[in-house]
C-alpha cells in the first residue's frame, strides 16, 4: 500500500513538472513578449526569447566571442603617462532607451554612448572578457557604473582600476574597451555622464561614483541574465543595493585630498630645488601610489 501511495506521488510529481515545461516554453520559448505600455517599444526586459533575445544567439551581431579583437592590444602598451589628463561630460538629453530584438543591429553615433538602444537581456554584474555597449547600456539605465579601459593601458593601472570598481559597488561592469578618446585609457560611465582620464585617478573615481552611481531612470538592482564573457561575478560591497558607496575608500580618498594639497604647498617651497622636489616626490609616491602629486 505505502509503496503504491509512494508511485501515485511520483508520478504527480513527473507531470507537474511536464506541466510547468511546457509552460515555460509557451511563455518564454517561440513567442515575443510584447507590452504595448512599455516604454522600450514593446519588448519586455529581462524576457529570455529565442526569437529576439535568449542572450546566446545571434550574439555575434554585437560582438563574436570566437574573436579577440576587442581585448587585444595591438598597438604595444602604452606608456605611464606623465601628464595626466582628464575631462568629464553629461548630455543634456538621453537617447530614447529602446529593447531592439536580434538580428536588428544597434548603432551608436557615439564612441561612448550614455544611453540609447539596447538589447532586452541585461548583463551580471561583474568582469568581462569583453562587453558590448548594447548590453552595458541596460546596466546604465539601470544605475550601474560601467568602468572601461584600453587594453593596451598598462597593466598595473588596470589592477588599480579593478580595485576601484570591487571596492566602490556591487552594481558595476567593468571591459576592455578600445573606442576611448586619445590618451584615454580609461573611462567610467553612468547614465547620460561620463568621466575619461589617462590614468587611474582614485580621488576623481570616487568623487564621480559617489555623486553619480545609483542614478539610472530605472532603479533595478536585480542580477541580469547575459554572462557571455562573464570572468568575476561582482561581490557585495556594502549591500545589494549598494547602500554605501565606496565604503574602504572613504578614508584613502580623504587622505589622497590631504596628500594633494600638501604636496602642492611643498611644490613652491621645493621650487628652487628640483632635486629635493623629485625626492620628496618619489617618498610620497611609494606611501600613496594611487596619488598623483
Ligand atoms: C503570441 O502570444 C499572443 C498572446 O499570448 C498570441 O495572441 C499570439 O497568437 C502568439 N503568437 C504566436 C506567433 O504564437
Ligand atoms: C565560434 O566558433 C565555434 C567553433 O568554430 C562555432 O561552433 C561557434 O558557432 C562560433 N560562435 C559564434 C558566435 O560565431
Ligand atoms: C552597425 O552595426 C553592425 C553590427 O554591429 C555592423 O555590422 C554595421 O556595419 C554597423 N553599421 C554602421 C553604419 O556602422
Ligand atoms: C584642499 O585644497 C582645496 C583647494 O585649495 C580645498 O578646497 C580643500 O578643502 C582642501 N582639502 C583638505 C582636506 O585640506
Amino acid at each position: 500500500m505505502k509503496m503504491v501511495c509512494l508511485n501515485v506521488h511520483f508520478l504527480m510529481a513527473v507531470m507537474f513538472t511536464v506541466i510547468l515545461a511546457t509552460l515555460n516554453n509557451m511563455v518564454l520559448g517561440e513567442n515575443i513578449s510584447i507590452d504595448p505600455n512599455d516604454i522600450h517599444g514593446g519588448v519586455t526586459m529581462g524576457v529570455s526569447n529565442a526569437v529576439c533575445d535568449n542572450g546566446k544567439a545571434n550574439i555575434q551581431i554585437d560582438w563574436d566571442p570566437n574573436s579577440s579583437d576587442e581585448y587585444t592590444c595591438y598597438e604595444g602598451s602604452s606608456e605611464n603617462y606623465k601628464v595626466r589628463l582628464h575631462s568629464s561630460h553629461c548630455d543634456k538629453t538621453a537617447q530614447q532607451p529602446l529593447h531592439i530584438c536580434y538580428p536588428r543591429a544597434i548603432n551608436y553615433t557615439e564612441d561612448l554612448p550614455t544611453s540609447g538602444s539596447h538589447r532586452p537581456l541585461w548583463p551580471k554584474y561583474g568582469e568581462y572578457l569583453y562587453l558590448p555597449p548594447q548590453r552595458w547600456i541596460h546596466s546604465l539605465e539601470h544605475g550601474a557604473v560601467v568602468f572601461l579601459y584600453h587594453p593596451c593601458a598598462e597593466p598595473s593601472e588596470i589592477e588599480k582600476f579593478k580595485a576601484v570598481a570591487r571596492d566602490c559597488l556591487h552594481r558595476y561592469i567593468l571591459s576592455p574597451y578600445k573606442k576611448l578618446p586619445p590618451d584615454m585609457n580609461f573611462a567610467l560611465l553612468v547614465w547620460q555622464c561620463r568621466l575619461v582620464m589617462s590614468n587611474v585617478d582614485l580621488p576623481l573615481m570616487v568623487n564621480f561614483i559617489k555623486t553619480r552611481a545609483l542614478n539610472g531612470p530605472e532603479r533595478v538592482s536585480r542580477d541580469g541574465q547575459y554572462d557571455v564573457g562573464l570572468l568575476r561575478h561582482a561581490g557585495i560591497v556594502s549591500d545589494v543595493e549598494d547602500s554605501e558607496l565606496c565604503p574602504r575608500m572613504r578614508i584613502m580618498a580623504a587622505t589622497a585630498e590631504v596628500f594633494k594639497n600638501r604636496s602642492a604647498a611643498r611644490r613652491s617651497k621645493y621650487q628652487q630645488s628640483d632635486q629635493m622636489w623629485q625626492r620628496y616626490r618619489q617618498q610620497y609616491r611609494q606611501q600613496m601610489p594611487d596619488v598623483e602629486i
